[in-house]
């Protein structure tokens, strides 16, 4: 059997972590009691996601030439993802945010958004979209994403969106290029330009979604599971009641589950419970990347599901 390959473009960014008893009240000099380099990023996290899962992940993004850049692509290629086609820029400055966090889990988020990474997006090799089963952009990245979804389209593979905050622009420029819209809260607000407050709200958002051009449209809600519309009408997935230890990327890694289940050819509500259960269990555990379950975990897990909803 060939493994399933998903193209994953868009956003990368480097979390520098560093855990303290509490968290500054005033300037001053304070003393960490450990120091990380985490990688982020929706796309990013998304094709570690489908890594894991036991599927060929590959990376389509950038970063500055920076230690920031070169750290991010080492820990995705150590992850097994594909870093071929992840470019540093020579005077670039990649994204990265310094964050403190006390004892008791609370933040505080610098964060640098990066300066001259290039938007062109003619270096891409489109001729190589072939050989994938699925395609995962977010809108991070417009240039690449019109020129990735539509070579993706042009050959006939599904493609998943990961929609959070963005602009009308951006929005007009990708919606048409994309079959599965799935977007996050505050993501479908940005879009409509306008509170999303009731399921009625909701389900109205996502039909503006499909008239935009998308075969389906979803609402990912957190522990609230995940709404979504397509040509049979309107769906509901509950969330999985897990013992929740932190949410990090659960968004983005549903996303790249979601992307791998499509590229094996499972269907709409298979592939969402699928991602349902990926996220899930990634949320009993620490860590975007790190608490991502391995593909056999994920089958074990659905199988208990499955029992608890036999026919007594
Ligand atoms: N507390 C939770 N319990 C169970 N499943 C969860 C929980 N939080 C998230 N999930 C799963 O992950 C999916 C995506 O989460 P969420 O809607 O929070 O993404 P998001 O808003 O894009 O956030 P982010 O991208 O920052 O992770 C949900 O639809 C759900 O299936
Ligand atoms: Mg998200």
């Amino acid at each position: 059997m060939t493994t399933t390959r998903v193209i994953c473009i868009g956003n990368t960014t480097l979390d520098r972590v560093w855990p303290l008893a509490q968290l500054p009240a005033a300037a001053g000099k304070y003393r960490a009691s450990d120091y990380l380099e985490v990688g982020g990023g929706m796309a990013a996290n998304a094709a570690v996601a489908v890594a894991r899962l036991g599927g060929d992940a590959a990376y389509w993004g950038r970063a500055g030439e920076d230690s920031a850049g070169r750290t991010m692509r080492q820990e995705m290629a150590d992850y097994g993802v594909d870093v071929t086609q992840f470019r540093l820029f020579a005077g670039a400055r990649s994204s990265t945010s310094a964050i403190l966090v006390s004892g008791d889990g609370e933040r505080t988020i610098v964060n640098f958004r990066g300066t001259g990474i290039p938007d062109e997006a003619g270096w891409l090799p489109l001729d190589t979209i072939r050989s994938a089963h699925a395609v995962l952009a977010d809108i991070r990245w417009i240039e690449g994403d019109v020129k990735v979804l539509g070579a993706a389209r042009a050959a006939g593979l599904p493609t998943v969106l990961d929609g959070e905050i963005a602009t009308a622009s951006a929005w007009t420029a990708v919606l048409p290029l994309v079959d599965h819209a799935i977007f996050s809260e505050a993501g479908l607000r940005s879009f409509v330009d306008q509170p999303v407050a009731t399921d009625a709200d909701r389900i109205a958002a996502l039909r503006k979604v499909r008239l935009a051009g998308c075969r389906m449209a979803a609402v990912t809600r957190g522990g609230d599971g995940t709404i979504w519309l397509d040509e049979t009408g309107i769906h509901f997935q509950m969330a999985f009641t897990v013992d929740v230890v932190d949410t990090t990327g659960a968004g983005d890694v549903f996303h790249g589950a979601y992307a791998l289940a499509l590229g094996e050819g499972q269907r709409i509500p298979d592939a969402i419970r699928f991602a349902s259960a990926v996220a899930a269990l990634k949320c009993t555990r620490r860590g975007g990347r790190a608490g991502i379950p391995a593909r056999d975990e994920v089958a074990a897990f659905l199988a208990r599901q499955g029992n608890l909803h036999m026919p007594r």
